[in-house]
């Protein structure tokens, strides 16, 4: 039963024309006193489910989308492949505060076919912009387009996509975005694992595995060892490794180490600072 719920029903607009004629009045009656956006691509988990919580604390109205965005795929099998959960995902998106859900469609997000897009030239060039080549375009064309759609005061991204976030961030400034980007702290399972919609996609071993990747992040921050140690021991351990670097980041430029990592055809990735090694929750 929905007997125990505390939101009010959230309403779901399965195309944009629809969402399009009823944003007025929706702009009019809750952007002065704030709107929340939580874009994903469903499969949603406690991080996603976080994010919608914190928008509902900090905004009088939450948007959120799931568009399985096409343009930031560099591998069409990991396309074909990512988890598609839509009914609980709706349950789970209202239950955590979400007022209005766009699905939008392919033909509704990219008219122009993708001829027009948003490129960065630096930051999205190294890390996994250096293993996924255009996925930081996709991802900040759609993300760009999200924004114009939802016309929201304020956005949510887990720091689990780090470099993702700084991107977004910066690119809200370089645009003059009239919206505030807003990251939140990983999720962790309790073995540590980062949640993501990907670990869905692991079999019951290679999940059991997966936690040594944060595990190693952490271990190799309290015990003073390189980012060449955390990848040889993931190389040792059947990973596949794309990359593990530490990075200045964020005003303070703090270290903070970077990691992404195969296990069978599931690309995984991480990131974590010392201090955040140091506060030990996983
Ligand atoms: O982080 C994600 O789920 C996606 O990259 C995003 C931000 C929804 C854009 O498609």
């Amino acid at each position: 039963g929905r007997a125990c719920h505390m939101t009010g029903k959230m309403k779901v607009y399965r195309n944009l024309s629809a969402w399009f004629e009823d944003r007025g009045a929706i702009l009019k009656k809750h952007r002065e006193r704030g709107i929340g956006f939580v874009p994903t691509m469903g499969a949603l988990h406690d991080g996603h489910l976080s994010l919608i919580r914190q928008a509902k604390a900090q905004n009088e109205l939450v948007i959120a989308s799931i568009f399985v965005n096409p343009t930031q795929f560099n591998n069409p099998d990991d396309y074909a492949k990512y988890p598609s959960t839509l009914e609980a995902d709706l349950r789970l998106a209202e239950s955590a505060g979400c007022d209005v859900m766009l699905l939008p469609s392919k033909e509704d997000v990219y008219p122009d076919q993708y001829r027009y897009r948003v490129s960065e030239s630096e930051f999205s060039k190294i890390l996994c912009g250096a293993h996924r080549p255009g996925h930081f375009d996709g991802v900040l064309t759609i993300v760009l387009k999200l924004f114009q759609i939802s016309q929201a005061s304020r956005s949510y991204f887990g720091q689990k996509d780090y470099q993702q976030l700084e991107l977004i961030r910066s690119m809200a400034k370089a645009f003059f975005l009239d919206l505030e980007v807003i990251g939140l702290p990983t999720v962790r399972e309790a073995d540590g694992l980062a949640m993501s919609s990907r670990n869905l996609r692991l079999t019951p071993e290679d999940r059991k595995k997966a936690a040594m990747i944060s595990q190693l992040l952490r271990q190799s921050f309290t015990e003073h060892k390189s980012a060449g140690f955390v990848a040889s021991e993931l190389s040792k351990h059947g990973f596949r490794v794309d990359y593990v670097e530490d990075h200045p980041t964020g005003p303070s430029a703090e270290l903070r180490r970077f990691v992404a990592a195969f296990l069978g055809d599931v690309r995984l990735i991480d990131n974590m600072s010392a201090p955040e090694a140091a506060r030990g929750t996983t």
